[in-house]
């Protein structure tokens, strides 16, 4: 039987370390565990070849969480290798460009930075459109604060939405936004367009979506009033629209902030529970890209107005 670790160090393609990894595991779990442990933290072995011994551990091994767990570490950091600060992550089928929020120049979350990162709520709202098809399939989406826009491209891509307005107010997260709508070439089935909340006039525009979705918006509760006078103008077409409202809750008095001006300017709440899934995103390649898994919860819930409102 070929030994994995003296393979791996004669630089063997990486599908023969595998095979012999296999052909371990049949005699022994922890041989090919510590095999493949030491090749991961090996100095001498370059991280493209370590990347693609990952990807095949993940489809080899898929029942050892030990295995998956660093495996997917080594794919996530080399992603997160470029010069150029940008990286592209395939998030289930769906391309996105990101930002690393590991790099040094990545830690401060102001300005640029913010917008060009995945945040949890944003998975969540993807989650929650991948299990209610009858709010995405054949509709008109408008994301706002889109940011890197994952669950807005996935809506047109993989969901069956008709077409999706991808919007922010800053300048490089709109410029990222376009990078990545070229890149996966839908057609005109998506845009991209600037939508600034305090910019109230401008909003008559948008009046063809009827699923507005929001993740991670609010955080600094000044902007409470204005998003919720946005709401007003999004959410008072004679269609009905529907705005999908995810919320990372750091600070509890931002959240029931919202929650109160939204209740008393005519709004109905339906609070949407959050799904297990999140237990698994927490827990594979994705959280190395996305900020807060362990500090803030998750809420959402849809919001309709109850009637003309003024
Ligand atoms: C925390 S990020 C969330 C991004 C993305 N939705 C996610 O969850 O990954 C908040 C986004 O809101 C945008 N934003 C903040 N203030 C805004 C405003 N006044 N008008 C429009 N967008 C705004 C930021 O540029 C940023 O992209």
């Amino acid at each position: 039987m070929s030994d994995p670790t003296f393979l791996w160090k004669q630089n063997a393609p990486v599908e023969d370390v595998i095979e012999a990894c296999r052909q371990q595991s049949r005699a022994n779990d922890d041989v090919v565990r510590s095999t493949v442990k030491d090749l991961f933290e090996s100095s001498v072995i370059s991280l493209s070849y370590k990347a693609r011994m990952a990807k095949l551990v993940q489809q080899s091994f898929n029942e050892d969480e030990e295995l998956q767990d660093l495996a997917a570490e080594v794919l996530a950091s080399s992603y997160l290798a470029p010069a150029d600060n940008f990286c592209w992550v395939d998030y289930g089928e769906t391309l996105i460009r990101l930002i690393n929020p590991y790099a040094p120049q990545n830690t401060q979350l102001i300005g640029d930075v913010i917008g060009l990162l995945l945040w949890e709520a944003e998975i969540c709202v993807l989650e929650w459109l991948e299990a209610h098809p009858e709010y995405v399939r054949d509709s008109k989406i408008l994301e706002i604060g889109a940011g890197v826009g994952l669950a807005g491209f996935a809506a047109v891509q993989r969901l069956g939405a008709k077409n999706a307005t991808l919007t922010d107010t800053n300048s490089k997260v709109l410029e990222n936004l376009e990078v990545i709508r070229k890149r996966v070439d839908t057609g005109d089935s998506i845009n991209v367009e600037c939508l600034e909340w305090y910019d109230l006039n401008s909003l008559g525009r948008f009046k063809s979506h009827n699923l507005i979705i929001a993740a991670d918006c609010l955080y600094d509760p000044n902007d409470v009033p204005t998003f919720v006078q946005m709401m007003k103008v999004l959410l008072n077409h004679p269609h009905r629209p529907v705005a999908l409202l995810a919320c990372s809750v750091r600070n509890r008095n931002t959240f029931q902030k919202l929650i109160d001006e939204l209740n008393v300017s005519g709004f109905e709440l339906e609070p949407s529970p959050v799904s297990p899934e999140q237990q698994r995103y927490s827990r594979r390649t994705t959280h190395m890209f996305t900020k807060d898994w362990t500090n803030s919860r998750v809420e959402i819930f849809l919001v309709r107005a109850l009637q003309t409102l003024v």
